[in-house]
């Protein structure tokens, strides 16, 4: 595959996982990221205390759930992933097929990002959600300590290929202030921060492996303040700018 084929990646991840589940059983890294990610996720959904009229997208759900009073919409390439939801869309996050202003909050974590077209999907997000509308967004950064001192480390975009649940996964990975800047563009206004797998990073940098390594992501709330240089993953809260 040319790496650079924008379209050749999307497909691949389709076809990756059409053939399997969105998070396998057998994978400690990847048990880890899901664990972290739906606390972390509970907790914000908490905290917004949103209403039985409001809407939230669940943009790649995959079969991934919240508590939440608000009408979940589950949103994912995967058709068999969503179809046992009571509200499913099948579609991508680069095309989202809901109105302008129609969603109070959307959630796109456990790596879909980095699957797609990022300028797309920010457009697409900004577009879909209300003034002062909530985007939680996870992805996978040039920053992780996974790249340190290599020139890969801290550049805005490149692909990188990884194995992962017996298939290979090309995933595009980003910078954080590049994140940052993509969202401002689109209106989207970022007022936190959590960044995850700092030390476990490392350590697998160091040459501890994966399934040791994994384990270190419990101290992840110790390192935030060093977590910018190392943190393989992040999960960042939009709020959309309310342009009246
Ligand atoms: C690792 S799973 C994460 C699932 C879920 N978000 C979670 O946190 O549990 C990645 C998901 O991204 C979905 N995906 C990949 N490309 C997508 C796209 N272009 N639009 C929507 N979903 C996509 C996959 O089908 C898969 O369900």
């Amino acid at each position: 595959m040319d790496t650079n084929d924008i379209k050749a990646v999307e497909n691949t991840a389709k076809e990756n996982y059409k053939k399997s589940e969105p998070w396998p059983d057998d994978d400690v890294w990847h048990s880890y990221t899901y664990k972290i990610l739906h606390k972390h996720i509970q907790d914000y959904i908490d905290e917004l205390q949103l209403k039985s009229t409001q809407v939230v997208l669940n943009a790649g759900c995959g079969k991934t759930t919240y508590k939440t009073c608000a009408t979940i919409i589950y949103m994912d390439i995967i058709e068999e992933y969503i179809n046992l939801f009571e509200n499913y869309l099948v579609g991508s996050v680069e095309k989202i097929p809901l109105q302008d202003c129609s969603v109070d909050c959307v959630i796109c974590v456990g790596s879909v990002i980095n699957y797609v077209d990022i300028q797309k999907a920010t457009a697409e997000f900004s577009r879909i959600l209300k003034p002062n509308g909530i985007l939680i967004l996870e992805f996978e950064r040039s920053n992780s300590a996974e790249f340190l001192f290599t020139k890969k480390y801290a550049k805005a975009v490149f692909m990188q290929k990884y194995q992962y649940n017996n298939q290979t996964h090309y995933l595009w990975m980003y910078d954080e202030r590049f994140v940052l800047q993509l969202a401002e563009f689109y209106k989207l206004c970022c007022n936190k921060k959590y960044r995850f797998h700092s030390i476990s990073s490392l350590l697998f940098r160091l040459g501890l492996s994966e399934k040791k390594a994994a384990k270190y992501s419990k101290f992840d709330n110790w390192f935030q303040p060093f977590s910018y240089f190392f943190a393989h993953n992040e999960i960042l809260i939009f709020e959309k700018d309310d342009l009246s």
